[in-house]
């Protein structure tokens, strides 16, 4: 029999444990928050004070209870997860009526059910845990013992289930603030996604605007006069520029033919910088210097993934010269295949991007220039005549230098004066009457480009400025002579005519001399004075009877 004393006591030592259960919870349950096993680690809790013959939390799912945790006499008969009727025992009363419930001999209640398991309860206390009025779960204490539980044990474990209803509705709370952190963090994502391909987007157009910033640069030298004069008072470049100067205003095309070196691209920049283009893009594309899939893509552009390497989209010359003028350099060398889409630029004024759906439509002049015999290339089926009528609605053709000798004193004189290499301009004191002389003599089939090579060259060598004889280059002061009569103009002089078959017959004999003067039917000495005189030879040993050909290694060759 316990005294009375001693039923005290033992009250005031289960109020401490009861005490000191709350307190732990309270502490324990906030870092419960993101715990997988949340209900466990309370009925541990419970269990470690209370030490109860069996402890287990339902929770309220949408079929019946669930075994959520336990701890004690159900352990090794009931599995997590276990469900139960909503019925089904104290456990469905306390869900019906809200209420705690306390049972202290179960075998005279008829809420009672063991769950068909071999247990020894006694005892049985039930609380509900709530949210928001609605039950949630069930928090289960049983006991082997009758009258196990009293009123301080029910307001305990309702204590108890208040706080673990808290620590539910801060779970919640916690979960979906991680998820909405998790949905924001994925939308956070998908805008720094989007805002880099923004970014990617902007530096496609960068690199598009560069290209066209380009084309401006090149419309900003042509604005520029400077290396771009057009030297010549012959009749034939006058002509030549009075009808560029003409036609410079109009949209017509224009296909400007000509050796090469004589000044093509020259015209081509006048009849832009004259026209009412002046302010608008200048583009030359080299038609000859791209392989044709590349030119195909630098005239007409590419859309984005059109081909393997097409990684941005790119901007067609075409397009870039919109407003202006497009110059195709080299118009002899294009494909066919480029020729038919170019073909249809011309006609319809608009074109497609290499895998482009839209139409892009332009105003472009197009010239042409071309090297080669196109009429020719027509006729041999290598240009398309359709384009060749598209191309040439005027034709300018460029003079041979050959044609109009009596330029070249001035242009002699304009390139001493203006370097094609830039630098301090040299002052040239003196040239050599006869370096002009020769240089007029000379049929420069590379034309002015050859001349003006011609003269960079002396200008390097020019010793103490002065432009000399010896350094003009030996194929230009011993010249092919060619039979044919439309070789020699009419009008050249007779010394002149002599002096080119002296040279002639000299290439025939290799430079010898002996044989020439026999071939000439002149004596050798006779020979040497002419050679002398016409200065192409430095003072000789008279016995060599060989004259020395090539001034230098590897120079060029006289040829009869
Ligand atoms: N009349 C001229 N006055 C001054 N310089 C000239 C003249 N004609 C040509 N040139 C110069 O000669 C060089 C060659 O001219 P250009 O490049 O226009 O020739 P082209 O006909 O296009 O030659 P190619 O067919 O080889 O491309 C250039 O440096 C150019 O400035
Ligand atoms: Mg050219």
């Amino acid at each position: 029999m316990l005294t009375e004393g001693s039923s005290q006591q033992n009250a005031q030592k289960k109020r401490a444990i009861q005490l000191r259960l709350l307190n732990e919870l309270s502490a324990k349950l906030q870092s419960l928050l993101e715990s997988e096993d949340f209900y466990q680690q309370i009925v541990n809790i419970i269990q470690s004070r209370f030490n109860c013959y069996s402890i287990n939390i339902w929770s309220v799912e949408q079929l019946g209870f669930t075994l959520q945790a336990q701890a004690g006499a159900y352990r090794n008969h009931l599995k997590m997860g276990h469900l139960v009727p909503f019925s089904e025992g104290i456990t469905g009363f306390v869900l019906r009526t809200k209420q705690s419930y306390l049972c202290n001999d179960v075998s005279n209640d008829r809420n009672f059910t063991n769950l068909s398991v071999p247990v020894d309860t006694k005892s049985e206390l039930c609380v509900p845990i709530m949210k928001d009025g609605v039950v949630v779960a069930a928090l289960n204490i049983e006991s082997d013992q009758i009258d196990a539980f009293d009123e301080d044990d029910v307001i305990t474990l309702e204590a108890v289930a208040f706080q673990v209803a808290v620590a539910i509705t801060n779970r919640r709370l916690y979960s979906d603030a991680r998820t909405f952190n998790k949905k924001l963090q994925l939308a956070v994502e998908e805008k720094t996604l989007e805002l880099r391909r923004a970014h990617e987007r902007i530096l496609d157009q960068q690199r598009l605007l560069q290209k066209e910033n380009k084309a401006l640069k090149t419309l900003v030298s042509s604005q520029d006069n400077k290396g771009m004069e057009i030297v010549g008072k012959s009749p034939a470049i006058l002509s030549l520029i009075a009808m560029a100067d003409k036609i410079a205003p109009t949209t017509a095309t224009v296909l400007i033919q000509g050796e090469s070196g004589t000044g093509k691209e020259l015209i081509a920049r006048r009849l832009h910088y004259k026209g009412d283009r002046l302010g608008k893009p200048y583009v030359t594309v080299n038609c000859g210097a791209l392989q044709e899939s590349l030119l195909e893509s630098e005239l007409f552009g590419h859309e984005k993934g059109s081909f393997t390497g097409a990684v941005n989209q790119k901007m067609g010359l075409c397009e870039t010269a919109d407003g202006g003028t497009l110059f195709l350099d080299e118009i002899g060398e294009m494909s066919l295949g480029i020729q038919a889409k170019l073909l249809r630029f011309l006609q319809e004024g608009e074109f497609y991007r290499i895998g482009g759906k839209r139409p892009i439509k332009v105003d472009v002049r197009v010239i042409s220039a071309t090297n080669r015999d196109l009429e020719r290339e027509v006729r041999e089926n290598r240009f398309r005549e359709d384009l060749f009528y598209r191309l040439n609605t005027i034709t300018l053709r460029m003079p041979p230098l050959r044609k109009r000798k009596e330029d070249i004193p001035a242009l002699v004189d304009y390139f001493l004066k203006n370097s094609r290499f830039g630098g301090a301009a040299q002052q040239i004191r003196r040239v050599d009457p006869r370096v002009i002389e020769v240089l007029t003599n000379y049929h420069f089939p590379g034309n002015i480009r050859e001349l003006q090579n011609t003269i960079e060259r002396l200008k390097i060598l020019a010793d103490n400025n002065e432009i000399r004889l010896e350094d003009v280059p030996f194929n230009i002061r011993m010249p092919k002579v060619k039979s044919e009569a439309g070789d020699f103009p009419i009008d050249m002089p007779l010394e002149d005519l002599e002096k080119n078959h002296i040279l002639r017959a000299l290439a025939y004999n290799h430079g010898n001399k002996t044989k020439t003067a026999q071939s000439l039917g002149i004596t050798i000495k006779t020979l040497y004075n002419k050679l002398h005189r016409y200065g192409f030879l430095q003072a000789q040993n008279p016995n060599d009877s060989t004259v020395e050909l090539s001034e230098q290694k590897g120079g060029p060759e006289i040829s009869a």
